[in-house]
Formats: structure tokens, sequence, C-alpha cells
């Protein structure tokens, strides 16, 4: 399942967070051939990382989901949902976006680092 969202550096909407497969996953095509893969480990988490293995950047979408790893599926490196980092012994570091689940809808900022969250937060204060 795919869905077209806009380059926007601000939160955006991309879906109801039942429409990501439980243990799956949905792909966002950004338009820049950088494609954001949201993973759903369990019912009421979700996480988002570039749709790319770190090792030679491989589907991550595509790989299995296990607790709050994905495999992938070109060379079974084990990436970390929450981080994007890759599992011991393998180095190296899939870029992750934060992603907010609100009332049963799934929110998604494309500045891919903890700098989203401080403008969210900064913004929910003024
Ligand atoms: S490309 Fe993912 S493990 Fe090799």
């Amino acid at each position: 399942m795919s869905a077209q969202i806009p380059a926007n550096p601000s939160w955006v909407h991309v879906c109801a967070i039942d429409e990501i497969p439980l243990l799956g996953s949905r792909v966002l095509q950004c338009g820049e051939g950088d494609d954001i893969a949201l993973f759903r480990p369990a019912a009421e988490r979700v996480f988002a990382l570039a749709d790319s293995c770190p090792h030679k950047g491989g589907p991550l979408s595509q790989g299995i989901v296990s607790g709050d790893t994905v495999t992938c599926p070109l060379h079974g490196w084990n990436i970390q949902l929450d981080s994007g980092q890759a599992c011991a012994p393998d180095v190296g570091c899939a870029r992750k976006y934060p992603v907010q689940v609100r009332d049963g809808q799934v929110w998604l900022s494309l500045q891919p680092d903890a700098q989203a969250e401080i403008a969210v937060a900064t913004e929910a204060a003024a």
C-alpha cells in the first residue's frame, strides 16, 4: 500500500492507523525518490524510517517486522524501528522520522530528526 505526500517540513496527516497492517508497513512516496516506510509493530505503535537499509539500500518496507525491529529482505540485517540503528554486530542507521498517533490518525514530520519534536512542543506551548 502506498500514498503520496508533499515534501513539506511540517507535520502532515498520513492515514488512519488501521490503514497500516499490524506487523507490517506502508510506504509513503515523497516525490524525490526518498520513500518513507511506516511500520506498525503493535496495535497503537507506529514508527517511520527511510525506506532504505543502511547496508546497501534494501527496501525495509518489504522486511519482516518482529518486536521493535525489521529484518531487511536483502541480506537480513535487523534494524531498530525506534532509532533506525542496525542491531549489532552490524553498524549503520536508517533515517528516522517523528510520528504521532492522535485519535487513531497517524501524523508524520518530514524533518528527520528531533528538531521536529521540539518544534511541535513549541507550537503546543504557544
Ligand atoms: S541491503 Fe539490507 S541487509 Fe543488505
